[in-house]
C-alpha cells in the first residue's frame, strides 16, 4: 500500500538558506557535525552552502562532499560563470553533486537590482544552466521571486532552462508573499504550460513571512510538486523556511490528507534540532510544533488528566516517534547517573564515564540549587564542562582514510598542551536502550506508522 505513495524528495538548507539567519553561522567544524546528523535524519539533499560566498563557506561544501557519501550535495551559484565554477571546484569529488543555480524573475529584481531586461534574464539563465549542466549531470535552477514574477515570463525561462538541461526547477517564494491556494495553482500552472516539465522535477521553496511557509510547500506537492525545500527547526533569511520536521510529521501523522513518502528517520528530528540550537546558540522557540520544549508539555490540569488516561486525548503523535526524550522522566537531585547519561544522549551526547562522572558531580551540585533541572540547564552544564580545546566544535564522525593521516598528526600536536577530550556523538538508541533507526540507500518504509499515533 505504502509504495504506491509518490515519495517527496528533502531537501535540506539548513547549512544554506538556514545559515542565512541572523546569528546562525557556522564554521566548518560545525557544518560537518551538523552535515552529519542531517545525513542521519534521511534527507536527499543537502545544501551545503554558497561556494563564491567566502572561502570558509567553499571548504565548507567541499568537506562536506568529500564525507557525507549518500545524498546529494549541492552548492548554491549565481547564474555566473564565476560562481557555477566555484561551486563545481568545491563539489567535484562528492559522490552525488548538484549545482544549483538562481537568478530573479520578477520585473521588481531585474529592475531594481539586477538591472536587466526580461530578454537578458532569459538568455543569463539559459546560458548559466548550459554552463552547469557541462560540468555536472545534475542541475537544479531557481527563478528567484518565482511568486512575484509574472506566470508567461515564468513559464519562458523554465522552458529555456529545461532544454538547456536543468533537472530540477525549483518554484522561491522568495519573500514569504504567496498564500497556499495560490503557490498551488502557479504549481499546476507551471505543469500545464512549461516544455518538457514531466522529465523534470519540481521543487517548492517557501519562506514563512507571513507565518504560511509550511502550508504553501504542502500545497505545492498536492499540486505535484516531488520535491520540498526545508530547514530544521525551520531557520532561513528573515522569519525562516519551511520546518523539515513540520512537514515530515504532517505527512505521516495525516496520511489521508498527504499520502506521500519521505525517507525521513523521524526519531532524529530532536537531536537534530538540539544540536542546530547549541551549535548556533540560538534557542528554539518554546512553543515551535514538533521541536519546542512545549510541543509535548502538558501544563492543564484537564489535559494532564487526559493525558494520564490517554495520551490520544492531547497528542496526535508519540514524542518518542520524534525523538524526543520522555517527558515524564524528570531530572531532579534524585536522579541517578544512568538517567542522565541517557538525557544526554538523547540531547545529541555520549560521554565517556569520567567525562560523564564530572557532568553528574556539576548536575548534582546545580539540581540541590534548582529543582528541576532543564534540557536548557543541562546543555549549559555540558557546554561548560565540555568546553572545546579550540573555538570549534569537535568534529564528531570519523574521517576518511585520506584525511586521517593529516588529522592524527594534528591531533597528536594538540595533545602535548592538553589532553585530548571525548567528543560529543549522537545517540544511537532510544531512550530505552533500542537502537535509533539510521538513513539508508532506500525508502524509508511506513512499517513503523504504529509508532507514530498513541496506540493507533
Ligand atoms: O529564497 C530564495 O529565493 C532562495 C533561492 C536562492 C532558492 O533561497
Ligand atoms: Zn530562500
Amino acid at each position: 500500500m505504502t509504495a504506491e505513495r509518490p515519495r517527496i524528495r528533502i531537501f535540506d538548507t539548513t547549512l544554506r538558506d538556514g545559515e542565512q539567519s541572523p546569528g546562525c553561522s557556522m564554521n566548518q567544524q560545525e557544518k560537518l557535525r551538523l552535515a552529519h546528523q542531517i545525513d542521519r535524519l534521511g534527507v536527499d539533499v543537502i545544501e551545503a552552502g554558497f561556494p563564491i560566498a567566502s572561502d570558509g563557506d567553499f571548504e565548507s561544501v567541499k568537506a562536506i562532499a568529500a564525507v557525507v557519501r549518500r545524498p546529494i550535495i549541492a552548492g548554491l551559484a549565481r547564474a555566473c560563470r564565476p560562481d557555477i565554477e566555484r561551486a563545481w571546484e568545491a563539489l567535484q569529488y562528492a559522490a552525488r553533486p548538484r549545482i544549483h543555480v538562481f537568478l530573479a524573475t520578477s520585473d521588481i529584481h531585474l529592475q531594481y537590482k539586477l538591472r536587466m531586461t526580461r530578454d537578458q534574464c532569459l538568455a543569463q539563465a539559459r546560458e548559466a544552466v548550459r554552463l552547469a549542466k557541462s560540468l555536472c549531470d545534475d542541475v537544479e535552477f531557481s527563478p528567484e521571486d518565482a511568486t512575484r514574477t509574472d506566470p508567461d515570463f515564468l513559464c519562458r525561462v523554465l522552458d529555456a532552462v529545461i532544454e538547456a538541461g536543468a533537472t530540477t526547477l525549483n518554484i522561491p517564494d522568495t519573500v514569504g508573499y504567496a498564500i497556499p491556494s495560490e503557490f498551488g495553482a502557479l504549481i499546476g500552472t507551471i505543469r500545464d504550460r512549461v516544455q518538457g516539465i514531466e522529465n523534470v522535477t519540481i521543487s517548492a521553496h517557501c519562506h514563512n513571512d507571513l507565518g504560511m511557509a509550511v502550508a504553501n510547500a504542502l500545497a505545492a506537492v498536492a499540486a505535484g510538486a516531488r520535491q520540498v525545500e526545508c530547514t530544521i527547526n525551520g531557520i532561513g533569511e528573515r522569519a525562516g523556511n519551511a520546518s523539515l520536521e513540520e512537514i515530515a510529521m504532517a505527512m505521516r501523522v495525516r496520511p489521508d490528507q498527504y499520502p506521500y513518502e519521505t525517507s525521513v528517520v523521524s526519531e532524529q528530528i530532536f537531536v537534530a534540532s538540539q544540536m542546530l540550537s547549541e551549535i548556533t546558540g540560538v534557542p528554539v522557540q518554546p512553543n515551535k510544533a514538533i521541536t519546542g520544549r512545549n510541543a509535548f508539555a502538558h501544563e492543564a490540569g484537564i489535559h494532564q488528566d487526559g493525558v494520564l488516561k490517554n495520551p490520544l486525548t492531547y497528542e496526535i503523535m508519540t514524542p518518542r516517534s520524534v525523538g524526543v526524550p520522555d517527558s515524564r522522566l524528570v531530572l531532579g537531585k534524585h536522579s541517578g547517573r544512568h538517567a542522565l547519561g541517557i538525557r544526554c544522549e538523547q540531547l545529541g551526547y555520549q560521554f565517556d564515564r569520567r567525562t560523564l562522572d564530572e557532568v553528574y558531580r556539576r548536575f548534582v551540585r546545580l539540581a540541590d540549587k534548582i529543582k528541576h533541572v532543564e534540557d536548557h540547564h543541562l546543555l549549559e552544564l555540558i557546554r561548560d564542562t565540555h568546553k572545546p580545546t579550540t573555538s570549534a566544535t569537535p568534529l564528531i564522525e570519523p574521517i576518511p582514510s585520506t584525511m586521517a593521516a593529516a588529522a592524527s598528526v594534528s591531533t597528536e600536536s594538540a595533545s602535548i598542551s592538553e589532553p585530548a577530550k571525548p567528543f560529543p556523538v549522537a545517540p544511537t538508541t532510544n531512550p530505552f536502550g533500542a537502537p535509533l533507526p539510521v538513513a539508508s540507500e532506500g525508502h524509508h518504509e511506513q512499517t513503523q506508522q504504529e509508532d507514530y499515533l498513541w496506540g493507533v
